[in-house]
């Protein structure tokens, strides 16, 4: 706490011993060089422990806490605790078991979308995310417009890109907005598209899956009022959670479940899938967060992780033979970041290269316009020793 006080996100973000300290409260198995934290973040032992013991617990005392506390009175504390971490009022947040869940519910249940508008989807989105939007526009007889991102992209050409979609299709009604792409790791700017969006009357989803815990973002400046998170990736959380949040003013735009009966219509919880949630899971948030913020929040995780980033992209930059597809813009990228080797046309068997032969860790993502990649994702145990190696391999392997 001492370091929090003392540093600023960035200084803090190269401080070892910090690391270090931080590092040693994970297990982490022998093994590869793990630079794929993207699927899940890693819990700490302590948060794993949470957990497991709620898990006993809960099977201890069975259905009694569950029913006499849990539904009407915990699972309500642990939904504002979710609404204080992304600073939105509590009444506009329920709690869902994935990112998945929360944007296809958003997208299915819209209910503005007519025969004859259109829906944008792009090659940067999730698939998931994708299909709902497709599956919707079937639905409603409504017509896809597909987008392919700028490369290389920069600032200004994305902008213009949507510029451009937008003034072509003016019967656009919808879009998902991916705050950061799974596939090369690229930020949207939100604030900005989301004005454009608004200023030709469409409703933006935005898909906050990698955003949330390595990110700072308020969702009201950012003129967001649909979105779907999820809670293992940089939050630190157990698999099974996610975030839905709805704008209140907006909340009759989104039907109810089809299944719930529970909620009142204008309670945004009705928006959520019904069914039993991993109780335990969501019983381990209060600790989450709270290690969320000991750690320094989003500020100090998004800092050391863009930080472990920058180690690798600055030099593999200079290595002919290796494109980095994100550009090194503050307002464009993350701790996520994808290249390829340009020298190679098949980029899954260098991602299985760099396991045989390095023993490193990482990710192969197809579907951008611009091609396969391999996609880099350091973690909070990731060291700059490992960063190193992987620069080590892609001059290697770059020939
Ligand atoms: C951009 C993006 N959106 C949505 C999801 C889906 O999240 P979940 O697995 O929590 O449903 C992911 C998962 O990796 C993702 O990367």
């Amino acid at each position: 706490m001492t370091d929090l006080l003392l540093s600023d996100p960035s200084t803090l973000a190269r401080d070892e011993g910090y690391w270090q300290r931080i590092a040693a409260q994970y297990d982490v198995e022998p093994g590869p060089i793990n630079l794929e934290y993207g699927y899940f973040g890693r819990m700490t032992r302590h948060a794993g422990a949470t957990y497991q013991q709620h898990i006993d617990a809960i099977n201890r005392c069975n259905s009694l806490p569950l029913r006499q506390h849990f539904d009407d009175i915990g699972s309500v504390e642990i939904r504002n605790a979710a609404a204080e971490l992304l600073n939105v009022p509590h009444a506009s947040v329920a709690l869902t078991q994935s990112a998945s869940a929360s944007l296809q519910t958003l997208i299915r249940n819209y209910n503005r979308l007519q025969a004859g508008d259109q829906v944008l989807v792009s090659d940067l989105d999730y698939d998931s995310v994708a299909n709902a939007m497709r599956w919707l526009a079937r639905q409603r007889g409504a017509e896809v417009v597909e987008l392919s991102h700028p490369h290389p992209v920069t600032y200004d050409n994305l902008m213009q890109s949507y510029r451009e979609a937008f003034a072509r299709n003016p019967r656009l009604k919808l879009m998902p907005l991916t705050h950061v792409t799974h596939r090369t790791g690229l930020v949207m700017p939100i604030r900005e598209i989301a004005a454009l969006a608004r200023e030709h009357g469409i409703d933006v989803v935005l898909d906050g899956a990698h955003a949330l815990g390595q990110m700072e973002f308020d969702l009201e400046a950012l003129g967001i009022e649909f979105a779907g998170y999820n809670l293992q990736k940089w939050i630190g959380a157990p698999l099974s959670l996610g975030l839905t949040y709805i704008a209140p003013a907006r909340i009759g735009d989104i039907d109810p479940d089809m299944a719930d009966s529970r909620f009142a219509l204008d309670d945004v919880r009705s928006r959520a899938p019904y069914g039993t949630p991993n109780v335990p899971a969501w019983l381990t948030l209060p600790t989450v967060f709270a290690e969320h913020k000991a750690i320094g929040g989003a500020a100090v995780k998004g800092a050391r992780l863009s930080y472990l980033r920058d180690l690798w992209v600055s030099q593999a930059r200079d290595i002919e033979g290796i494109e980095v597809l994100v550009p090194d813009d503050p307002r464009l990228y993350c701790g996520i970041t994808s290249f390829r080797f340009t020298r190679h046309a098949d980029q899954a068997a260098m991602v299985q290269r760099l396991l045989n032969e390095y023993n490193l860790f990482t990710v192969g993502r197809e579907g951008s316009a611009c091609g396969p990649c391999i996609r880099v994702t350091p973690g909070f145990t990731t060291t700059p020793a490992e960063v190193q190696q992987l620069v080590d391999a892609l001059r290697q392997l770059s020939r």
